[in-house]
């Protein structure tokens, strides 16, 4: 046991230099700044300034500095796939991707999305996403990100951006920092307690930097009073000095708001480069820049550094060498010249396949192997009869959702929805299908009376705001399903004994009404799946592979057991602190419907000999700034092992996670704070040890008055589980000073 302890350690250590080294950076700095000298000042201007909306074929573009042979630089959303493309794949949402649990899946995922960037010629992906976190769970874009968990956020920041980076595209880390909303999301202001941005906000973009992400993008909301993209303490101060941020900053597009206070604030390349609304065509730098330098009021270093910082992060990525040019316009429908999909559609698969949770599976139900008849019902079953791609930008709930809507979307090369793929294997299976693909319920009660066992599709839609869709303004204006989810689901269960409910959401969905059916017997939670949606619920349903995935978020019992959600104000002050999802649920013993990490298996899983070897010093972290912070924070301080055994009959991966509980020296803190996952797959009757490595910063809160990262000392409490609440194994260690 000990042997494998160290060979495990010793493995994730080889992983972890790979990913702190600065040599990378070193590099491209000394390239960078040789650059840099042969530049003149317009082609500085240029090389931070877009060349305007709508300028180039990109969302956004920069200038050319031709005498450096350095391009325009093309930036592209989105966080699942290349945007305003075709062909590109339609991965699954960010959201989908946390839910497997499953670091390599992540990974393959973002080297995909990243394989088809750079084979359209972008240099910038603009993704992944940690912000928004998910505080408010009817936040418009929370599926853009991974969870609200800002340690599985974090994990899945990293996977994702080595896997884009490596090949070969710049990723961009957004939003800079607590863009929780979309209602006034260009006024609000987040007022964040210090402790709690550092332990949830921040934390997910350390991991970001510590990937070497090349770039992050400042958000249109402000942080304290203070415009993202304005904000020295978050930009200088905290990004750059106390996370040792080397790459670049970028707004978004359009919320900069100053020529001289965004540059000395530690703004380094303003998009699109032109205001969006008025005056029309002004901008900030551009020539304004050119003047602000010449008068003094931005000092030549400032662009010299925004220059080399861009450049650096070009050159970091090998971007120099041969880059291919772009082969699409964003503006004519997106025809791509050039075909970069390749089989990432099997990526696309497996992560939906393994993003499938299981909430309830009553007298197993499922899997369903050779029914006689089924009864397929609801209007997300099928396909939007006008068309995957038939409302811009996805901004609409017609037929099965696949996506939410907004900037951070792609076209569909086709969608596969669950009635083609179900209508498919059953002529394999011989079953008869009943359809009712409306969400009438008089015609649903008449089709499931007809079939054997009935599915029953439900959504829940959200996005960007600028964007309304059924009256609701990017943030949902409620946790229900749509299009009366709630009714369908009960006309069915009126009239059949087997149902299966499937639901496709963007976040949490209030359950009870489905729930308090008992002819409902069985709810699969396939969150917003992509192109090879009908597909991966086949796997599942039909019992070729287990379901796995896991919830990257709660489900309460009732909307107002968050005690969070997007505000009708100019200020959100986050007055519920480190109390977010799970962590306000232990703290003030509220029950949900489904906890954080919660996810059923065909077969069953048992736990055993928790093995807890910590060697941690109680105190600051100190050590150089490296990407991410001090370097201590990210040495690895132990490990807990335990072994899972596959105890049932059939294959299946089980996500076994670690909590942990900070000794009553800190001040006060969440009952527990997941601090690591494994996805273990195990054959029947197999059984693996699991390993959960610490570092220091998994062990530390924020010290608010030393403005340092702290491992408490005391007695820290160790629960490893199947979820948050489903704990196996209990243990403690002790730290002390
Ligand atoms: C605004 C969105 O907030 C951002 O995520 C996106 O990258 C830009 N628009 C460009 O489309």
């Amino acid at each position: 046991m000990i042997q494998l302890l160290f060979s495990v350690l010793a493995t994730t250590a080889a992983v972890r230099a790979y990913s702190l080294g600065s040599a990378g950076w070193d590099a491209a700095y000394s390239k960078a700044e040789r650059a840099l000298h042969k530049l003149n000042q317009t082609e500085k201007i240029g090389i931070v300034t877009g060349v305007t909306w709508e300028g180039g074929p990109c969302v956004g573009n920069t200038y050319s500095a031709e005498s450096i042979g350095y391009p325009s630089l093309c930036l592209q959303d989105s966080p699942l796939g290349v945007r305003d493309a075709n062909p590109v794949t339609a991965f699954p949402a960010g959201i989908n991707a946390g839910a497997t649990w499953d670091r390599s899946l992540m990974y393959a995922r973002g080297a995909a999305i990243g394989a088809e960037s750079k084979g359209l010629g972008v240099n910038v992906q603009l993704g992944p996403v940690a912000g928004p976190l998910g505080k408010n769970p009817d936040g418009g874009r929370i599926w853009e990100g991974f969870s609200v968990d800002p340690y599985l956020s974090g994990i899945a920041m990293e996977e994702t951006i080595q896997g884009m980076q490596n090949s070969g595209v710049q990723a961009c880390a957004k939003h800079w920092l607590g863009n929780e909303q979309e209602h006034n999301r260009e006024t609000i202001s987040s007022n964040i307690g210090d402790r709690a941005a550092h332990e949830l906000y921040v934390w997910p973009f350390m991991n970001a930097v510590k990937a070497n992400v090349a770039s992050v993008m400042c958000s249109y909301n402000k942080v304290n009073e203070t415009w993202s993209c304005e904000s020295d303490a978050i930009l200088n101060k905290l990004m750059k000095d106390e996370l040792g941020f080397r790459g670049y900053v970028m707004s978004d597009w359009n919320a900069q708001h100053t020529t001289v206070n965004s540059a000395l604030a530690g703004l380094d390349m303003t998009m699109p480069g032109s205001d969006f609304n008025s005056p029309p065509g002004s901008i900030f730098w551009g020539v304004n820049l050119q003047d602000a330098i010449a008068a003094g009021s931005v000092p030549q270093a400032r662009l010299d550094n925004m220059v080399t910082r861009i450049l650096a992060a070009w050159y970091l990525l090998d971007q120099d060498e041969g880059y291919p040019e772009v082969a699409f316009s964003s503006w004519n429908g997106g025809n791509a010249s050039v075909d970069v999909t390749d089989d990432h559609g099997s990526v696309a698969r497996v992560v939906a396949r393994d993003s499938v949770i299981l909430l309830k599976n009553q007298g197993k139900v499922l899997p369903i192997t050779r029914p006689k008849s089924l009864a397929i019902i609801g209007s997300d079953a099928v396909v939007n009869p006008n068309g995957p791609n038939a409302c811009s930008d996805r901004g609409c709930d017609n037929g099965t959702l696949a996506m939410g809507w907004g900037s951070g979307t792609a076209q569909f090369p086709y969608l596969v929805s669950p009635l083609d793929a179900i209508q498919a294997q059953s002529e394999r299976t011989g079953t008869k299908i009943i359809q009712s693909t409306t969400d009438d319920t008089i015609a649903a009660a008449k089709a499931a009376a007809a079939a054997e066992t009935a599915v029953v599709f439900i959504n829940s839609d959200s996005g960007e705001g600028y964007i309304t869709v059924e009256g609701n303004e990017g943030d949902r204006n409620n946790l229900d399903p749509w299009h009366n989810g709630n009714a369908l689901v009960e006309a069915v269960a009126a009239e059949n004994k087997n149902v299966i409910v499937v639901v496709h959401s963007v976040g949490p969905v209030i359950l009870e009404t489905i729930v308090a059916q008992p002819n409902v017997k069985a709810i699969v939670w396939a969150g917003i799946p992509g192109q090879e949606s009908g597909n991966a619920l086949v796997d599942v349903m039909y019992g070729a592979v287990s379901p796995s995935g896991k919830l990257p978020y709660t489900i309460a019992k009732q909307r107002s057991d968050y005690g969070t959600g997007w505000l009708n104000a100019e200020v959100d002050n986050f007055s519920e602190g480190l109390f977010i999802d799970y962590r306000h649920f232990d703290e003030s013993g509220l029950v949900p419907r489904y906890e954080f990490g919660y996810g059923l298996s065909y077969t069953t899983f048992a736990y055993s000999a928790i093995g807890i070897h910590v060697f941690a010093a109680a105190g600051p972290s100190t050590g150089p700034i490296i990407p991410g912070g001090p370097s201590e924070l990210f040495e690895p301080v132990g490990a807990i092992t335990a072994l899972v055994r596959n105890s049932g009959s059939v294959s299946g991966s089980e996500v076994a996670q670690l909590y942990i509980g900070l000794p009553d020296s800190a001040p006060r803190t969440p009952p527990k704070q997941l601090r690591g996952f494994q996805k273990l797959k195990l054959a029947a009757k197999q059984s693996t040890l699991a390993s959960f490595e610490l570092t220091r910063r998994d062990l530390s809160y924020w010290d608010v008055a030393t403005q340092k990262w702290v491992v408490p000392s005391g007695t820290f409490k160790v629960y490893i589980g199947s979820s948050s609440r489903d704990i196996r194994l209990q243990g403690t260690f002790t730290v002390k000073w």
